[in-house]
């Protein structure tokens, strides 16, 4: 049991904060800094009807790391270190409360890239030591995974695909602490894989968007490309393959012809984007049969994706199952879905203390087997 933080110093946080707080409304605090965007929000709920998004505020670091390829851990850190204040500033303001309003602090507490997960941790405990409020320490998976319940008020079980530049896999989410993990990939994340065949194709980063706007003049049967895992049962994914797959069919072309024309260029995302679809095509629908839940959710920059999202709502309906797909701000990194776990986790009376720890690798789904690869963006799980 944690120690209060109140003036009084009551021994039992949880049993006091249940006891005291208000039942409702409730205002959380969200913090999330485990990639490379430093978010803050802050929530209302009543526990009556869905919760108001009082304030969502996001800075994306892409440009600070543009020039290397990928997320530099050290560079994501001290950025996060340095606008961490100011964005809970931001936050709060736009919500219009002021700290002492807010009945508990969220923050994300992994999994991810260690530095930046420290910061927030770090921030949220002085926020929470200097306010006397609550901290709830958030996995950040558990926020995508539990958002549709903050847009469409989802209810338990249902099946969630995370599918994101640093992430993906099929959980079927049981309550606000209980996932199970039916698969994933064991390399890349679907959107590491646009962003790598975007980039050997001579197309902009981020790679998802341009390679679905070059795939719109595209033949996806041109080149025949692998759906890798298909001839495996289960719901892992494999996506490394299929971009290997990609830069030896424009290799082969260069080599005849000295480079590539935009109809190249376009056929090949076409043929890239057509299998990324079927393979989470078929792996979702063996998800939906494994879990035989009543609804499916999906998250992730790459559920933005209209080929990919089209195919798994497809799936859903041939499955009898309603589909959620949260709007793209609430679908990719953010706060709101921190402060909006933060909320689950109150209700039940899941408080932390300032002896909360970061963790690089924090999986939901515990008995799961570990995930291969750190990823591009942290690890995985
Ligand atoms: O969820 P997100 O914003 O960030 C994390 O990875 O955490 O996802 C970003 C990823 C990028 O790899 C990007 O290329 C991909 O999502 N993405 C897309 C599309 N829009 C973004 N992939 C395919 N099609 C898109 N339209
Ligand atoms: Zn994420």
């Amino acid at each position: 049991m944690g120690r209060c933080y109140l003036p009084h110093n009551c021994r039992a946080t949880t049993e006091h904060y249940l006891r005291h707080a208000p039942a409702s409304p409730l205002i959380v605090l969200g913090i999330e800094s485990s990639c490379d965007d430093t978010a803050a929000a802050v929530l209302r709920d009543t526990g009556d009807g869905p919760a108001d998004i009082l304030s969502n505020q996001v800075y994306g670091q892409t440009d600070l790391h543009a020039a290397f390829g990928g997320v530099v851990p050290e560079i994501a850190a001290r950025a996060h270190a340095e606008k961490l204040d100011v964005m809970v500033e931001a936050a709060l303001s736009e919500a219009r409360v002021a700290i002492q309003d807010i009945d508990a602090i969220a923050v994300t507490a992994g999994p991810g890239l260690i530095g930046g997960v420290m910061s927030g941790v770090m921030c949220a405990k002085g926020l929470a030591a200097g306010s006397g409020k609550p901290l709830i320490g958030v996995n950040h998976l558990a926020g995508h995974a539990l958002t549709p319940r903050l847009t469409d008020g989802l209810a338990f079980p249902y099946l969630m695909l995370l599918v994101s530049g640093g992430h993906c896999q099929f959980l079927v989410v049981r309550s606000a602490t209980r996932f199970e993990r039916l698969g994933g990939t064991i390399d890349d994340a679907p959107g590491e894989a646009f962003d790598k065949t975007a980039k050997l194709l001579g197309l902009s980063q981020p790679g998802g968007p341009a390679i679905e706007k070059a795939a719109i003049q595209g033949d996806p049967t041109r080149f025949a490309l692998p759906r890798p895992l298909l001839d495996r049962p289960g719901c892992d994914m494999s996506f490394s393959g299929l971009k290997t797959a990609v830069l030896r069919a424009r290799d082969a072309l260069i080599d005849r012809q000295g480079g590539l024309t935009r109809q190249d260029q376009s056929d090949l995302a076409a043929g890239f984007q057509a299998a990324v679809t079927d393979v989470l095509a078929v792996k979702t629908r063996r998800a939906l049969q494994l879990a035989e839940v009543p609804a499916f959710a999906v998250a992730g920059g790459v559920a933005a994706n209209s080929a990919i999202r089209q195919a798994l709502r497809r799936e859903a309906d041939e499955a009898g199952a309603s589909f959620a797909a949260p709007p793209l701000a609430l679908c990719t990194d953010n706060a709101a879905m921190i402060a909006w776990v933060g909320i689950e986790r109150f209700r039940l009376g899941l408080l932390d203390d300032l002896t909360l720890a970061a963790r690089p690798r924090w999986p939901l789904d515990p008995d799961a087997r570990p995930m291969l690869g750190s990823g591009k963006k942290g690890a995985k799980a």
